[in-house]
């Protein structure tokens, strides 16, 4: 292992203390290694500090080689000023009192007294530090500048103008994090407003973001704006299952209904970001759609029941012939495994599936060589095959935080455009159908580079970076022909991340809901229940209508099989078709672990009332193998957890006793660990 580069130090002193911080560390940081507050706006950790609000200001002075000091003639912003050997700081004078309240004036002279009314009243930075610091009374009695309120950036974010205090986090999000560049100061002086060109949409898939750095009610989230106050609402950690990212995030909640996500910090995941889809995706928890009552077929309508009634029904359907189910991508691992317990050792069946693409050949068995965290650090990267931003956009972050912080090469394989192509070192643009010849030329095959119809130099260059390379690829690639020997062709080229694409469909994998041997897989399935020959299907969170890609087949499926059971927390086209409809519950309405595309395990708490009849999978699946099969069932998905971790390699320190709060790596990341096929 190379050795940790070894970190210069410096000493200085703060407010009397003498402490030896990193050299350059800047003293807006190194004062919080004494929790000493310098209270800030514009500055953010995450991005380069601009000292444009002035509110940091401390008094700044230097010792001298002979011990005398000698003190700046004026205040210097905290959050600019490196820290060097000898620096004395000092952030508690009657100096710096009286400066951050002039500088608070100074920014309220133009705000509007709307803190009654803003969503931010209550949890605002602007509010907090004229308590604190600034003055009590105004002396400014002249009109204030006024601007249109409440405009709408995007159908995300609304802009009141009024209020900003030109800090500029919000246009520096775009341009250092997302990279969009979407956000720019048009205007200047007490003029100045952020602002798209030309007030055209703030379509970046990362703009809900701003509304939380934004340190006053400036921006807003349109889903949000006057639905609660922030001391009306509960706040819980949970996980984002819209994508296999896992993003931490807080759940708000106010009388039982979200009201709002905001990203959570955790520095392996994703930092503190989340991405649009997260942000504004949990719709389904107040939905009109969401089922609550359990439902079964008579007289060819769904009429109302209740779980015995259903679970009899199941029971004399699964109980003979071929049976089968296919599952979705949010269900937890304890679902999982409790399905996979009661296909296996209850109903004698190996028929499951949780894949959805066309080519459902064997997946490597450890497939993320590269954890998230690690992505910013890899020298090379090579994306095969997917739109970073949309598909794993919390990925995509990283892989540009390692172009714009850590110079890393990054390497564009793929046939559409991606937003990843705007940073990218070289970009290789083959036609669909050419992903053979794609991938053959990255292992520097010239005659395949020429009929994938790469120019010869940039293709020899790929093929020279991608050697040793973190390859980073989606499940979806299974959707390209052949896609199994493209996945052979990039695992030999450098560190090989097939990362999953639904939120835990690395959990499936790991858990093998997968065809054993002689069972069968998601095509098989369809195809068996078209023609009758399977006699039950169970689908769990799923609807093959809308995310298996051959439709036809998925309805003649749907129409065809004789008993159809259809769980799930929301309604869906399948449920039309079904046998027996089972409510289950959302995931932050029960306790369960979800495991992301790196191989992460990470804990849900149960946070809301599911609703109605709503039970969690892996208990439907216990109360049913009971009936059949007499047995000890788990009382809780702790227990269902302890069979995982002593039956499932990997989970061994997955139990929730053990777990910690940032989650837990299944396989561990060692880069160039070999990689082997599933059984
Ligand atoms: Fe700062 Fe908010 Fe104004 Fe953007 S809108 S410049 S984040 S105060
Ligand atoms: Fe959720 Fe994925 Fe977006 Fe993260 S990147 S917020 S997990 S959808
Ligand atoms: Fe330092 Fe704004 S926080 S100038």
């Amino acid at each position: 292992m190379a050795a940790a580069p070894e970190i210069q130090t410096v000493n200085i002193t703060i407010n009397g203390v003498e402490l030896a911080v990193p050299k350059g560390e800047l003293v807006v940081e190194a004062a919080k290694r004494l929790d000493v507050e310098i209270p800030i706006f514009c500055y953010h950790d995450r991005m380069k500090p601009v000292g444009m609000c002035r509110m940091c200001l401390v008094e700044a002075g230097s010792k001298g080689p002979d011990g005398t000091v000698r003190m700046m003639p004026k205040p210097q912003a905290a959050c600019t000023l490196p820290s060097s050997e000898g620096l004395i700081i000092n952030t508690d004078t009657p100096k710096i009192h009286t400066d951050r309240r002039s500088v608070l004036e100074m920014l309220l002279v133009n705000h509007p007294l709307d803190c009654p009314i803003c969503d931010r009243g209550g949890e605002c930075p602007l509010q907090n530090n004229t308590l604190f610091y600034g003055p009590s009374t105004s002396r400014f009695v002249e009109l204030k500048r006024h601007a249109p309120k409440a405009f709408p950036l995007s159908k995300h974010v609304v802009l009141d103008l009024e209020r900003c205090i030109q800090c500029g986090r919000c246009v520096r999000f775009t341009e250092e994090i997302s990279g969009d560049g979407q956000l720019a100061f048009r205007f200047r002086g007490a003029s100045m407003q952020p602002s798209t060109f030309e007030l055209t949409e703030f379509d970046s898939k990362f703009s809900g973001n701003v509304i939380e750095i934004c340190p006053v009610g400036a921006l807003t989230s349109a889903h949000y704006r006057f639905r609660a106050r922030p001391w009306d609402l509960e706040t819980k950690p949970a996980v984002c299952l819209e994508c296999s990212n896992g993003c931490n995030i807080w759940l708000d909640y106010r009388v039982g209904k979200v009201v709002r996500i905001n990203g959570r910090a955790n520095e392996a995941v994703n930092e503190e970001w989340t991405c649009d889809r997260g942000k504004f995706g949990h719709d389904y928890y107040n939905s009109e759609s969401r089922l609550s009552q359990v439902l079964i077929r008579r007289n060819d309508r769904l009429e109302p029941s209740d779980w015995p009634a259903a679970f009899q029904a199941i029971a004399e359907a699964f109980k003979s012939g071929e049976v089968a189910a296919l599952v979705g991508p949010q269900n937890s691992n304890e679902d999982l495994f409790g399905l996979r317990e009661l296909f296996t050792d209850v109903l004698g069946s190996k028929n499951f599936d949780y894949r959805m693409t066309r080519d459902l050949s064997p997946r490597p068995a450890k497939r993320a060589a590269t954890s998230i965290q690690a992505l910013e650090h890899a020298p090379v990267i090579v994306v095969f095959g997917t739109s970073l931003a949309d598909e794993l956009p919390i990925v995509y972050l990283r892989v540009r935080k390692a172009w714009m912080k850590h110079a890393a090469r990054v390497v564009v394989v793929s046939s559409q455009p991606t937003d990843v192509d705007s940073f990218a070192h070289l970009v290789l643009r083959f036609e669909p159908g050419k992903e053979a010849e794609a991938v053959k030329a990255l292992t520097g095959d010239a005659a395949a580079s020429k009929a994938a119809g790469f120019g010869a130099d940039a293709a020899a260059e790929a093929a020279s970076l991608a050697k040793g390379a973190a390859i980073v690829c989606a499940e979806s690639i299974y959707d390209m022909p052949g896609a199994a020997g493209l996945v052979e062709s990039l695992t030999s080229l450098g560190d090989f991340n097939l990362y999953a694409t639904g939120g835990n469909d690395q959990g499936a994998h790991e858990l093998g809901l997968v065809p054993g041997s002689g069972g069968k897989d998601t095509r098989a399935i369809l195809e068996g229940c078209a023609k009758g020959a399977i006699k039950a299907l169970w689908l769990v969170g799923t609807d093959p209508l809308g995310s298996y890609p051959d439709k036809d087949l998925a309805q003649r499926a749907l129409e065809g099989v004789p008993f159809l059971v259809y769980q799930g927390h929301s309604h869906a086209e399948a449920a039309h078709y079904a046998s027996v409809v089972l409510p289950q519950n959302a995931p932050a309405e029960c306790d369960g672990t979800y495991t992301n595309c790196e191989g992460r395990v990470q804990r849900m708490r149960s946070i809301l009332t599911p609703p109605g009849h709503a039970k969690p999978g892996w208990k439907i699946f216990g109360e049913l193998a009971i009936r059949l099969k007499p047995s000890a069932p788990p009382f809780h998905a702790s227990d269902v957890m302890d069979r995982i971790a002593a039956g499932v390699p990997g989970f061994e320190h997955a139990r929730y006793a053990e777990l910690a709060e940032g989650g837990h790596v299944l396989h561990g990341h060692p880069a160039g660990e070999p990689v082997g096929l599933e059984s």
